[in-house]
């Protein structure tokens, strides 16, 4: 059952215009630009953010996701890029944005607080893109290796690729709860399946990260359909999401509400 109403909202700000009550942020889908809502949340107000953001696919080198053409995957589901993001920036201004998201978790983020930041390591062009240059200088922990099943192999030259990665930014304060740090930072988790988003994580995915930490309030500036919102309510947490599409945002609120079913997706 939910904690509170989950209201959909889209006023980029809390109901009664005060900004600064945090109550009114919380259980709630934020329809609008993550930069723009977060700058209007109050500083170290959430214990744990837990989020995926655009990887940038689409300005791939490579057979994948350039242009719309889709080259050998035609059913990749970003093909389209997001319902209203193209996720095809030029590298050096998607880098920025991405710090510039990750300033404002930090500013977010209570003094014992962290980010579970999932992203994509990939070779373009040759070059190496291990995301350094977007957590540099920011306070990376640790870094968790998301094992997946692979799909098909298009590429003979290659070998399939069967993980991403979760930085763990932390704050000096920062500590897991009691045992949590036991799984390791290796985890087997199988992608989402069933879901209408074209790049969910899946729950277990976002499950995990929560109850790694004792964080009452866990953020996900980039919700998608919903998964962090999904998690932190079986986990018993208060949630803040915020996503830019509206038809999202719908998927998200009606898996909320849905609730958790047994679906380990
Ligand atoms: C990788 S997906 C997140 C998927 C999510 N973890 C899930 O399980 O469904 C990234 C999301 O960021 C959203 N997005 C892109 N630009 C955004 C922006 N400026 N503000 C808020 N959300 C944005 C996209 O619409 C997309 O749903």
């Amino acid at each position: 059952m939910l904690k509170e109403q989950t209201a959909f909202n889209t006023n980029n700000e809390s109901d009664n215009g005060e900004t600064n009550a945090l109550r009114n942020w919380l259980n709630r889908v934020h329809q609008g630009d993550t930069l723009e809502i977060m700058g209007n949340m109050p500083g170290k107000s959430v214990g744990v953010v837990v989020t995926s953001p655009p990887y940038n696919l689409k300005n791939s080198t490579g057979n994948g996701l350039k242009d719309g053409r889709g080259g050998k995957w035609p059913n990749a589901g970003l093909i389209k890029g997001y319902a209203d993001h193209n996720d095809s920036m030029p590298h050096d201004a998607y880098v920025q944005w991405q710090r510039d998201c990750l300033s404002e978790m930090m500013r977010l983020l209570e003094d014992d607080g962290a980010i579970f930041y999932n992203h994509k390591w990939r070779v373009q062009n040759g070059v190496l893109q291990d995301r350094s240059d977007i957590v540099d200088g920011f306070p990376v922990r640790q870094i968790i290796i998301w094992q997946r099943p692979g799909g098909f192999n298009h590429n003979p030259g290659y070998f399939l690729p069967t993980y991403e990665v979760i930085y763990l930014i932390a704050k000096p304060k920062f500590v897991l709860a009691p045992r949590a740090g036991g799984i390791g930072d290796v985890w087997s988790i199988p992608p989402a399946r069933g879901n209408p988003h074209p790049a969910p994580f899946p729950f277990e995915l976002a499950r995990r990260c929560i109850q790694a930490t004792t964080a009452d309030i866990v953020l996900d500036p980039f919700l998608g359909s919903g998964t962090t919102a999904v998690a932190a309510e079986y986990c018993g947490r208060d949630w803040i999401g915020i996503e830019l599409s509206e038809d999202y945002c719908e998927v998200a609120q009606s898996r909320i509400q849905d609730g958790w079913r047994g679906d380990p997706t």
